[in-house]
């Protein structure tokens, strides 16, 4: 039977997150330069994208430009920058046609002025889409994501519009940059590195982690239903015990 079609339908994830990791190895190991690892990676985007649209995942979290990722050569942030613009613009149809609305979280003032106008455009063009949200982690960590809702926090406390006693998990989450989005149910890691990598630190803490070998670039659908069959054998317990979570298999 196909990967496909072993997928239970009833239990799809609503929310798919993926650290796309690998396109600089998936480069040098053909004897090219970097960019061109990023540039493939695109298709494996398009196809992660597009699978879990037809699943009928709601919302797909891809990690594409960490913080921390300013700190690569200058050519490379260029080159990353300027291929997100031209995939911006080469992709609003395919996103129209399968109702993904797109969605960016991060520190989006620190991109390029051309970036960031090309970005609110999309989300706008595409804000009424249902199917999917595709959302777009760009220059983003999960340690400034988690201070700027501290920062933010506090400034409303200060102004006297919420006591300190009424801080819960709920309210603080409410001023992270995903208060509207469901924490991910699964988190694909791809290349083979065992790490987070300053992440969605907050919103993974009973996220099921998914690691492949396989490189970004190599990423297909079929890897995407794996992941998910895989995603779909787990017992999610959440502190309880087996017997509570599942009644039926101990009976
Ligand atoms: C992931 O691939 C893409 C970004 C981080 C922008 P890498 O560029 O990290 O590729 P490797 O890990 O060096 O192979
Ligand atoms: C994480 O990948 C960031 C993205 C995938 C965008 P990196 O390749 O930057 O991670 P580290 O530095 O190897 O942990
Ligand atoms: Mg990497």
């Amino acid at each position: 039977m196909e990967l496909k079609e072993q997928i239970d339908k009833e239990k799809i994830p609503v929310h798919v997150a993926v650290i796309m990791d690998g396109n600089g190895r998936w480069a040098r190991r053909q004897g090219k330069p970097r960019v061109e690892g990023h540039r493939h990676g695109v298709r494996a985007v398009r196809e992660v994208t597009e699978a879990a649209a037809e699943l009928g995942v709601r919302y797909l979290t891809l990690f594409a430009f960490s913080t921390e990722n300013w700190q690569r050569p200058r050519e490379e942030v260029n080159a990353l920058m300027g291929l997100l613009v031209n995939t911006l613009n080469s992709e609003v149809e395919t996103l129209m046609k399968n109702g993904i609305a797109l969605h960016a979280i991060g520190d989006l003032e620190s991109l390029p002025p051309e970036v960031h106008a090309n970005l609110m455009k999309t989300v706008r063009e595409t804000a009424s889409n249902q199917r999917m949200t595709l959302i777009l982690a760009l220059s983003y960590s999960a340690r400034c994501e988690i201070t700027r809702a501290a920062r933010l926090l506090a400034q409303d406390v200060k102004a006297g519009k919420i006591q300190p006693d009424e801080i819960d998990e709920k309210r603080f989450a409410s001023y992270l940059q995903t208060r509207d989005i469901p924490d991910p149910d699964i988190l694909i890691r791809t290349s083979g590195e065992y790490r987070i990598s300053n992440f969605l630190l907050w919103q993974i803490a009973y996220t099921e982690l998914y690691f492949t070998q396989k490189l970004w670039p190599d990423i297909r659908k079929e890897d995407l239903y794996e992941a998910i069959l895989d995603y779909q054998h787990r017992e999610r317990r959440f502190g309880r015990i087996s017997e509570q979570v599942n009644p039926d298999n101990h009976r």
